[in-house]
């Protein structure tokens, strides 16, 4: 099967009430551990990559690696997506690359840590839906700053994010503010702001709904429901990797992330995408020192990277399981980009905005 869209998934996510798992890939490890749950669960999958994956990885093996994974499991819808543009040219570069969706984050200034204004975030978005529908890539938005509700702080730990002090309105997005942003930029998705944040340090205690705003999607799912939402920094930072790294000579102090259940209830409420980077790190870093403290006589890293694997492998699975999207997978037929560009110009795709 071809690269599918964004929007040809997460349409078929709403029709049937799911939520789809946007895993970000770095290496050949993690694009195999997510291919191997799909297919084990017979889930649609997608892939993302970050400007910290590209500077990893490289532009073409990031590419590559992704194709390679189309082209093992023909069966699988896959959709490749930039996680983050932070400005029209990183779209741009993306959509060349052959990129089947792209996220212009405008909550931001190219600069990827300075919030940008309301204006500056619908003119660059609306820019890029343009440039993207004419090739029937779609295109996530962001609206509100991602960042703390216990501390009003921005999330800086995976290099992108807004720096210093915020307020709390700035870190929770608006509803009637979305409906406009939507009606403006006719964005296929919708990243929302409602207290997470990227990485491992997200909460200082189970978050409950003083932290984490689930209330907040369902505001924004009343006023928009046609529109997908996405939740970003969505890793549940599971306890029981957090004790084996430690376990293993690991340094981690206690943390929290965003549970499971959290989630689901997002997904109840309009939430179809649901970005996970964090948890396969934490598991395939558990799973890499408890082989090299057991083994240590081990010097092949495909042995210790083959447990990193399978740990990721399993997280991958439960949380296609728990977001409904298993078996969904084969009651998906791609539909060409070209075919979805037709689409978008005769306005079949226009949001709808009571
Ligand atoms: O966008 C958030 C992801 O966690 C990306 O992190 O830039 O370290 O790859 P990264
Ligand atoms: P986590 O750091 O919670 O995995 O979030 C990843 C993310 O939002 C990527 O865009
Ligand atoms: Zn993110």
């Amino acid at each position: 099967m071809p690269l599918v869209s964004l929007r040809q998934l997460l349409d078929h996510a709403a029709e049937h009430r799911y939520g789809i798992p946007a895993f970000n890939v770095n290496n050949l490890e993690q694009v195999k551990a997510i291919m191997a749950a799909a297919d084990e669960t017979d889930s649609p999958v997608i892939m993302q990559g970050s400007a910290g994956a590209r500077k990893y990885a490289g532009e073409a093996y990031l590419r590559h690696l992704i194709l390679a994974a189309v082209e093992a499991h023909p069966h699988v819808p896959v959709v490749m997506h930039q996680d983050h543009g932070a400005s029209p040219a990183v779209c741009v570069q993306a959509i060349r690359s052959g990129f089947s969706s792209v996220m212009m984050d405008g909550s931001l200034l190219a600069d990827a840590k300075t919030p940008s204004s309301y204006d500056y975030n619908v003119d660059t978005t609306r820019l890029v839906v343009e440039m993207a529908h004419a090739v029937g890539v779609s295109v996530e938005g962001e609206l509100g700053v991602l960042g703390s509700l216990e501390t009003l702080a921005g999330g800086k730990e995976d290099g992108h994010g807004a720096e210093g002090a915020m307020t709390r309105e700035q870190l929770l997005t608006d509803p009637a503010q979305a409906a406009d942003f939507v009606n403006s930029t006719h964005v296929d998705a919708l990243a929302i702001a409602i207290g997470t944040s990227h990485g491992a340090y997200k909460f200082t205690r189970k978050p409950d709904g003083e932290i984490l705003a689930i209330s907040r999607i369902k505001e924004i799912h009343a006023r928009i429901p046609n529109t997908h939402l996405v939740m970003h920094g969505s890793s549940s930072v599971p306890q029981e990797w957090l004790a084996v790294i430690r376990e293993f000579g690991g340094e981690m102090p206690e943390t929290w992330g965003v549970p499971v259940e959290q989630i689901q209830e997002g997904i109840r409420n309009g939430v179809r995408k649901v970005n996970i980077d964090t948890d396969i790190r934490l598991a395939m870093t558990g799973a890499m020192r408890r082989t090299l403290a057991r083994k240590r006589s081990e010097f092949d890293p495909r042995k210790i990277l083959k447990e990193a694997q399978l740990a990721a492998k399993v997280l991958c699975r439960e949380r296609y399981e728990a977001f409904g999207c298993a078996g969904m997978g084969p009651r998906i037929r791609a539909v060409p980009l070209e075919d979805m560009a037709a689409r978008y110009a005769e306005r079949a795709l226009a949001p709808v905005i009571r």
